[in-house]
């Protein structure tokens, strides 16, 4: 009886543990999360999200002294599963964009060039209810913890990525893996220029 009792508290013992560490290592929620005030809270674990490709040189807003920016881009996961199914993005995808500032010179580096430090993040929400435009943007500084929606609607983000984006207010004309799912099912918006 004594050995049964024993190896059931050992049985419970040990489902506890597997049951807190899976917690533990559990990612984030991917879902955009607000502050009560209606501020965009900083996606803090977006580094386990799916890492969509990056831009070097070629950011659109102003960098320190001309100095080339590396952009990361990165996709909640389940927006990432629905793409590749559908080659559309469903609602409460977020995108981040990480963007870095670049070296040359450092370690054994002789040629090329290297991400150093991260100067901002900018993030774009689909979400159908909460916003009137449908995609919203949000631009953080290095360390900000929360942001709101760029303004007024319609604002330059809005516009430029509406007019020039291939699938929906995504570039994915520069991400070329996702650019074969968007050819492959056929949702490249008409009118967008992918060649020069
Ligand atoms: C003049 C055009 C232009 C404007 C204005 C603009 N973007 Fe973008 N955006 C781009 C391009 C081009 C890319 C893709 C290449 C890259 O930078 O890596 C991009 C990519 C992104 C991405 C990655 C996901 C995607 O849509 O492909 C996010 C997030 C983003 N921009 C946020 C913003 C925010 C926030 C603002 C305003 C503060 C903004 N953008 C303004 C052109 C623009």
């Amino acid at each position: 009886m004594r050995k049964v009792l024993l190896a059931c508290v050992f049985a419970l013992a040990s489902a506890c543990l597997v049951f807190f560490s899976r917690a533990a290592g559990q990612p984030q929620s991917a879902a955009p999360q607000f502050t009560a005030d209606g501020k965009l809270a900083r996606p803090e674990g977006y580094r386990k999200w799916v890492y969509v490709s990056s831009g070097y040189g070629m950011s659109y807003s102003q960098s320190p002294d001309g100095m080339q920016m590396f952009t990361n881009v990165f996709v909640t996961p389940t927006a990432y599963d629905y793409f590749v199914a559908n080659g559309k993005w469903p609602d409460k995808t977020m995108f981040v964009l990480e963007v870095y500032e670049s070296t040359s010179h450092g370690s054994i580096n002789k040629h090329g060039s290297y991400q150093t430090e991260l100067s901002g993040l900018d993030v774009e929400v689909k979400d159908e209810t909460r916003f009137a435009d449908k995609w919203a943007y949000f631009n953080f500084g290095s360390a900000t913890k929360a942001a709101s929606a760029e303004t007024p609607s319609k604002n330059d983000c809005w516009k430029c990525h509406e007019q020039n984006a291939a699938v929906e207010h995504s570039f994915v004309q520069f991400y070329p893996e996702l650019l074969k799912i968007a050819r492959a099912k056929r949702t490249i918006k008409a009118g967008v220029r992918l060649d020069e």
